[in-house]
């Protein structure tokens, strides 16, 4: 018998938060989406002040996508399913520069719906020459989601996905690993996840001045501890799934459109500092071994 899946609805809210703060940015498509939201985000963030943590956030969800980015452009893949894409556009854009693409987008409902809204408002016009499609998928419902991948012609896919990983337990890691690997054995192909990362040392974490309503959202979905306890461990943890790690994405922040807004509002002490923040996230294309 089929398994009752959980329902994962309550993590959804946190796409309108990434997409604000994404509105700041020059992710594509982002600023005008971001301008369809009428109301709050569950977040709280303040955005009449935007000081150091503000830019902060956004340059790490902006260096995040556009490490993923980076990584699509080396498979030359051109079937591309992306999973718990919330609101972000990547598909969109890509199917309006390539008419090669074939490009399945995919959350859960709530999202889809509201996401086709915005897609249907934005200025997308005749412009898109791929294919592009957005569809429901709860990433736990392996039958849903070999169907989806059905859907795809001939040829390698590529598996995307950011901002999801944190949010499933060990054994749903197991699982999604687990469908994600058939998958790309039968069709050939890669996955490419930005949900690599590391938990913080407390006084790391400490040092973040979350909103309450970011600590209680976090709480709620156990973000810490599904969190990987080292980057070796997070290597381990996809080999003994049966993936190898073919390469890990190089951040280039100096390119982010955030920096200049970033260096204005930079604290004194940290003016001069050369290194970059340190690493608590990385993005890996995996395949299997
Ligand atoms: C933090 S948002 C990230 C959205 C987007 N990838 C981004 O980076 O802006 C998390 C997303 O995961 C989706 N999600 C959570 N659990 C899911 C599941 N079981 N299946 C599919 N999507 C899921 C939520 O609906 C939400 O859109």
């Amino acid at each position: 018998m089929p398994q009752k899946l959980k329902d994962f609805s309550s993590v959804s809210p946190s796409a309108k938060s990434l997409l604000k703060l994404k509105g700041n940015t020059n992710i594509p498509y982002a600023k005008q989406a971001a301008g369809l939201i009428d109301g709050g985000e569950i977040f709280n963030l303040n955005y009449d002040d935007k000081d150091f943590w503000f830019w902060m956030r956004a340059m790490h969800f902006e260096s995040r996508y556009r490490s993923v980015d980076q990584l699509l452009k080396q498979t030359g893949n051109t079937n591309i399913l992306e999973l718990s894409s919330g609101y972000s556009f990547r598909g969109l854009d890509l199917c309006e520069r390539d008419e090669s693409i074939r490009y399945i987008d995919t959350d859960l409902p709530d999202v889809v719906f509201t996401k086709q809204g915005m897609i249907d408002a934005l200025p997308v016009g005749e412009g898109v020459k791929g294919r592009f499609e957005l569809l429901q998928l709860d990433v736990m419902d392996a039958a849903a989601f070999n169907d989806i991948v059905n859907m795809f012609g001939n040829g390698p896919l590529t598996i995307i996905n950011e901002g999801l990983l944190m949010y499933l337990n060990q054994e749903e890691k197991v699982r999604l690993c687990s469908t994600i690997l058939k998958t790309l054995k039968q069709r050939g192909g890669c996955w490419i996840t930005a949900d690599v990362y590391i938990k913080r040392p407390p006084e790391m974490a400490d040092r973040v001045p979350y909103t309450s309503s970011e600590r209680s959202f976090f709480e709620q979905h156990s973000i810490e501890d599904n969190k990987f306890e080292s980057f070796e461990s997070a290597r381990s943890f996809f080999k003994s799934q049966g993936f190898e790690i073919v390469t890990e994405a190089e951040p280039d922040y100096q390119s982010l459109s955030v920096i200049p807004h970033l260096m204005k509002v930079l604290p004194e002490e940290l003016r001069n500092r050369k290194e970059p923040p340190p690493k608590m996230q990385v993005t890996w294309m995996l395949k299997p071994r």
